[in-house]
């Protein structure tokens, strides 16, 4: 049986349903030590079933990311229960832009809006990657995916969205730059951004061609990646796609 030792421990955020569910899954499946993060304990009873119902060993962990100022010392709590985390899925975001989704206009955006999806979508990736890249670098080893989408993609920017635009567009930066620090570093440490393609989730709707399955694959393809793979990418479908 695998040790404490020899397992890598991962943390996917927003992983009690949709896409982050099914990266938590498969990567236990694999053998891997997973915590889910979800936001309040009512939700972690509820994750703790659903993991159980698809035969993974998945614990959750109370980790609201809209908390940045938290983040630290949320992280710093599950470290000690849990040991060092070796991979982080950012993976937890919102798309509240609206009402009607493309049609939705900067020009009618709210500034409400505009903070809710920042602190979410950027201000909380930012502060897990700075709380635990840090650790990765001093031990040799680490994997970080930030679940972004085609809606960042500053090629071919149009309308629609915008505060989800610019929060992913945002993530994207902040993955190159974390990626630069952290190869500066010399460690194994890879840190890449992801898009899923269009899944059907609650974000997706239901007319959304592919699986939760489906677009958890190249998220876990980064989760898992070996030393000689990428840094600082943006990836679909396991290949590099344009900024
Ligand atoms: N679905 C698509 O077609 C699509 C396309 C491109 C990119 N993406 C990206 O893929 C990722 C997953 O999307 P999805 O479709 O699975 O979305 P989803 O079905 O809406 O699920 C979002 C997950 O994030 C969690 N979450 C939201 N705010 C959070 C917070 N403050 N702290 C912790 N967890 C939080 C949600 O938890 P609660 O249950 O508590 O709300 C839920 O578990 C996102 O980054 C999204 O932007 C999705």
């Amino acid at each position: 049986m695998a040790t404490r030792d020899d397992t890598k421990l991962a943390l996917v955020t927003g992983a009690n349903r949709g896409i982050g569910f099914a990266i938590a899954t498969e990567l236990a499946a694999r053998g891997m030590r997973v915590l889910a993060g979800v936001r309040s304990s009512e939700k972690a009873e509820k994750a703790t079933e659903a993991f159980r119902k698809e035969g993974v060993a998945v614990t959750p962990v109370v980790l609201d990311v809209a908390d940045a100022r938290g983040i630290p010392e949320t992280l710093g709590a599950i470290a000690r229960d849990h040991g060092p985390i070796d991979i982080l899925v950012n993976n937890a975001a919102i798309l509240i832009d609206g009402p009607g989704g493309f049609a939705a206009r900067l020009l009618d955006m709210t500034d409400d809006v505009f903070q809710r999806t920042w602190e979410t979508n950027v201000l909380g990736p930012s502060a897990t990657i700075r709380a635990l890249v840090p650790g990765m670098i001093a031990r040799g080893f680490g994997r970080v995916v930030n679940m972004s989408s085609r809606a960042g993609q500053l090629t071919g920017m149009g309308a629609g969205f915008p505060a989800y635009r610019v929060s992913k567009a945002a993530l994207n930066a902040l993955t190159r730059i974390a990626a630069a620090e952290a190869a500066a570093s010399g460690a194994d440490v890879k840190i890449n951004a992801c898009s899923p393609g269009w899944v059907r989730t609650d974000m997706g709707g239901a007319e959304a061609p592919r699986s939760p399955a489906k677009g958890a694959e190249t998220a876990i393809w980064l989760a898992t990646v070996a030393s000689d793979g990428p840094n600082g990418g943006f990836f679909e479908d396991k290949k590099a796609i344009a900024w």
